[in-house]
């Protein structure tokens, strides 16, 4: 059985591969009984260095003015406030914004082809979203399908990935503070350093960066190429969805996704978390927000769960926020399912390309693409392969 940590070690819960950290105590196996995959999976064409790397960041946060929950019975009434009628008059959220300075350890993984082949030095500098950390892109789980990085690697593309904070490896905080411009804030820095050649291997400089994203992360990189066009030669938002008026359902997110309190859902995994962190409630959930059935294998869904890492509150209410990148002259790729429930919907086709195409007016080119069946979860598809070649011949045919 698992034992709690004995030492007030926050760090390590999140960092078990830390120097004098105790062994990782989860066992792989899930509330529910699934049984995650945690080996790391190295793709065997490719050569992968780990980096923690530290990150020095200021930047501008939202304060939320809410009385922080104890329990789950708390966050369901939240749940009911915050998606009534406007004309219940309920107080707004925020109370304010403030200039913050903070340090985090990023976990990250670089993975280059084994047999360079003159591709290797565009280097695709990937955000995960919302559900697994950075094994988003280098799936354990029949990497042969669902590896982005494998399938990235083999096409002669270099790798960059990481945890974002609050998840994976990377520095943790309280789930009331991390929020979108706190990730912005740390892929503006990251893609500075990765650029300058530090986190590259033996590839040395980059001489393309491509800032890609999924889902929440896709917001991430929209947001922060918005604000600073130069940090990146191309963009890849694979799940994002720019139409905030009629794409995103934002009560019929917070009511679909049935969040609970992290650390109460899974003391083991999640124990040492404020209740500021939530997760769904189980694979089902999951399912309806993230997949579209039949399209899948259930293995792909319980993969998802069983690694799925938990993301805070006020990350969950500052993601749709979408600006105007007209300043970027680079190459950007908007792939989303065709039938995407969280960023359309339920339904692409009408609200996908604007206002994309004018937020990306001078991007050299923009293009919209919608995959077919499919969900949220593009790369845990059975046509995952399919997503990942129109990512690359994208980025084949525009950047290299
Ligand atoms: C982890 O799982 C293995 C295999 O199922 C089992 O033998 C072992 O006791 C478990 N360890 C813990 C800490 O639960
Ligand atoms: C892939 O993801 C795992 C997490 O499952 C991580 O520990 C590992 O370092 C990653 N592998 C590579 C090659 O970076
Ligand atoms: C914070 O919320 C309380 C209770 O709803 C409200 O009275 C107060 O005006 C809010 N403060 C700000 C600064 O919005
Ligand atoms: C971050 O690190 C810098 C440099 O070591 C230090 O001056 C600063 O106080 C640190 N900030 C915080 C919030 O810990
Ligand atoms: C584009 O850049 C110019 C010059 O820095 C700036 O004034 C303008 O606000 C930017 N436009 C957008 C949409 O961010
Ligand atoms: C969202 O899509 C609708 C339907 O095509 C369109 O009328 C509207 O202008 C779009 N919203 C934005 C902000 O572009
Ligand atoms: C797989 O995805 C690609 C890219 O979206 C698409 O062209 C192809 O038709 C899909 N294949 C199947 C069998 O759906």
């Amino acid at each position: 059985m698992w034992t709690p940590y004995t030492s007030a070690a926050l760090f390590c819960a999140f960092s078990s591969h830390a120097a004098g950290c105790p062994p990782d105590p989860y066992n792989g196996t899930a509330a529910d009984g699934t049984v995650a995959l945690t080996q790391p999976y190295y793709p065997t064409t490719a050569d992968c260095v780990e980096y923690n790397i530290l990150v020095s960041v200021s930047y501008e946060r939202a304060i939320f003015n809410f009385t922080h929950w104890e329990d789950n019975y708390a966050l369901e009434q939240f749940f009911a406030d915050v998606t009534t009628r406007p004309s219940a008059g309920f107080p707004g959220i925020v109370s304010g914004t403030e200039l913050t300075q903070a340090n985090y350890t990023i976990a990250a993984s670089f993975c280059t082809p084994k047999k360079p082949n003159g591709k290797e030095k565009n280097v695709i500098l990937a955000t995960h979203g919302i559900g697994p950390a950075r094994e988003h892109w280098n799936s354990s789980y029949q990497p042969k399908e669902y590896s982005f990085v494998q399938y990235a690697v083999e096409k002669g593309f270099s790798v960059f990935f990481y945890d974002r904070v609050g998840c994976g490896d990377s520095s943790v905080e309280s789930g009331y503070v991390t929020q979108l411009n706190t990730h912005i804030a740390v892929l503006q820095e990251l893609s500075k350093v990765v650029r300058s050649g530090q986190y590259t291997g033996a590839v040395g400089q980059p001489s393309k960066v491509i800032l890609q994203g999924f889902s929440f992360g896709s917001y991430i990189v929209h947001n922060a190429i918005a604000a600073t066009p130069e940090i990146a030669d191309a963009v890849v938002l694979t799940a994002i969805g720019l139409n905030l008026t009629l794409g995103i359902n934002a009560n019929g997110l917070v009511r679909s996704f049935v969040n609970r309190i992290a650390s109460l859902q899974n003391p083991q995994r999640f124990g040492e978390l404020d209740t500021g962190y939530w997760s769904w409630v189980d694979k089902y959930a999951l399912a309806e927000n993230y997949f579209r059935y039949p399209y899948y294998d259930p293995g792909a869904v319980d993969f998802v769960e069983s690694t799925k890492a938990p993301y805070s509150v006020a990350e969950f209410l500052t993601f749709p926020t979408v600006a105007d990148a007209s300043n970027f002259t680079g190459a950007a790729l908007a792939i989303t399912a065709e039938t995407d429930y969280i960023v359309c919907d339920g339904y692409c086709p009408g609200v996908f390309d604007e206002p994309g195409r004018t937020y990306y007016k001078n991007a050299k080119p923009f293009v919209p693409y919608l995959h077919p069946d499919c969900s949220h979860h593009l790369n845990f598809h059975h046509n995952a392969t399919g997503a990942f070649g129109v990512i690359t011949d994208f980025l084949a045919e525009n950047v290299f």
